[in-house]
């Protein structure tokens, strides 16, 4: 990581900045900013997702290896730093402004202002990739940003974060640990491959060995789609049930099982909804749920995803991984385990849903979660997204009576 530039927000890889190119002929060559502004557009206009338009624009681009990677952390950093960089952009440029053009400043201001790319290299480059009409526009705006004051108005500007994102993880986590969490995040993701093959964050990795699968035990995950986490249960040498309400993330599961060399009988795929499971009661020595949630804890994994969460989903989406929870417990057999994950970090999501699992069902057990690098949380444990450069995840575990 290199030195922090000036005024700039938070932490972000050091720039290679290739230069526009042009071909002899005088007409634009496939340039990394250009894809990267018709990127920003589409998700931005289109409310295109990040993850899926930029390597559909990468594959018909012509770039070069190392060009794809500089368009990759150009769109997903310009997309995480999209308030920080509208803070500085709407000092200089006001009124409405054509999709192309705030794009492009934006663009030239991530690069200025988080990346800390030297003017010289940035601001004609990023000129370049907007229609001549605007380019002196573009051109003097960016001048401005590249000294302009950076005394910012609040953290969620310096971040980057919608204000409620900021506040909730603040009241639940305390300043320090938040504002480390949301800096964290601002950086792109890491996986770790596993002996298998599979490509998984490591937090996700340690939360399937909590479960503590065994050799012929049957294990449900509930929620199971992409299957990450239920062929890491099978390759323990579970007899495994990977379910999951929507059928087309089921093949997902289906397609992973079979990269990962499982069969069908060590890991049956399963449309069902989590809330209807079609399975006997007590069927299953340790049960999964590792239910849908807000994400907030992953999200350097998808960097448009904290513009698209509305501010109600935490709790919107507690209610359900209650009524998941208490529906899971059912499946679980006398003295079985059943295990709660969620990859974000609020109380409503996490602390706040295992408290009310123990208060309807006072006769089961709290079980041991991993210590270090999780802290205890509740009667659970939490990773922060800082503490080992994973997704921030939260986990609990009972036994059945
Ligand atoms: C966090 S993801 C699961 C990730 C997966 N366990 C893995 O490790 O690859 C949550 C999943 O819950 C599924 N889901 C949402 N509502 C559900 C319901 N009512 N019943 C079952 N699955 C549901 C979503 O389709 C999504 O695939």
């Amino acid at each position: 990581m290199s030195a922090p530039a000036k005024g700039r927000p938070g932490k972000a890889a050091p720039a290679k900045a290739p230069k526009a190119r042009t071909s002899s002929a005088g007409s634009p060559r496939p340039d990394a900013r250009r894809v990267a502004v018709d990127a920003l557009v589409r998700i931005d206009q289109d409310g295109a997702y990040a993850n899926l338009v930029l390597p559909k624009l990468l594959e018909r681009s012509g770039l070069a290896e190392r060009d794809r990677a500089f368009a990759t952390q150009l769109v997903y950093g310009t997309t995480r730093y999209r308030r920080s960089c509208d803070w500085f952009v709407e000092r200089f440029a006001l009124g409405d402004l054509d999709p192309v053009v705030r794009a492009a400043l934006r663009l030239g201001a991530y690069q200025l202002r988080v990346l800390g790319t030297p003017a010289h290299a940035a601001v004609s480059a990023t000129v370049d990739t907007v229609p001549r009409r605007a380019r002196g526009l573009v051109n003097a705006v960016l001048r401005k940003v590249v000294d302009a004051e950076d005394a910012w108005p609040s953290d969620a500007v310096r971040l980057s974060y919608p204000d409620w994102i900021l506040d909730r993880t603040v009241a639940d986590l305390g300043s320090t640990d938040a504002l480390a969490a949301l800096e964290s995040m601002n950086g792109a993701a890491s996986s770790s491959e596993r002996a298998d093959g599979y490509v998984q964050d490591q937090a996700s990795q340690w939360v399937a060995q909590a479960v503590g699968a065994q050799p012929g035990e049957r294990v449900l995950d509930l929620c199971a789609a992409p299957g990450g986490k239920a062929t890491a249960l099978a390759q323990a040498g579970a007899d495994v049930v990977a379910s999951d309400i929507r059928a087309s993330r089921v093949s997902l599961i289906a397609a992973n099982r079979e990269r990962v060399g499982l069969a069908p009988r060590q890991m049956q795929a399963v449309v069902a909804d989590g809330l209807h499971p079609p399975f006997a009661p007590g069927a299953f020595h340790r049960v999964l749920v590792d239910a849908p949630c807000s994400g907030l804890g992953s999200l350097r994994r998808r960097a448009d995803a904290r513009w698209r969460i509305d501010a109600a989903a935490p709790d919107r989406l507690a209610a359900l991984q209650r009524e998941l929870l208490d529906t899971a417990a059912s499946l679980v057999r006398p003295g079985g385990s059943l295990i709660y994950s969620v990859c974000t970090l609020l109380a409503a999501e996490t602390t706040d849903v295992a408290e009310a699992f123990a208060g309807t069902h006072p006769d089961w057990t709290v079980d041991d979660v991993p210590g270090d690098p999780w802290r205890p949380w509740g009667t659970g444990a939490l990773l922060l997204p800082q503490t080992a450069g994973t997704d921030g995840m939260a986990l609990f575990r009972w036994r059945a009576p």
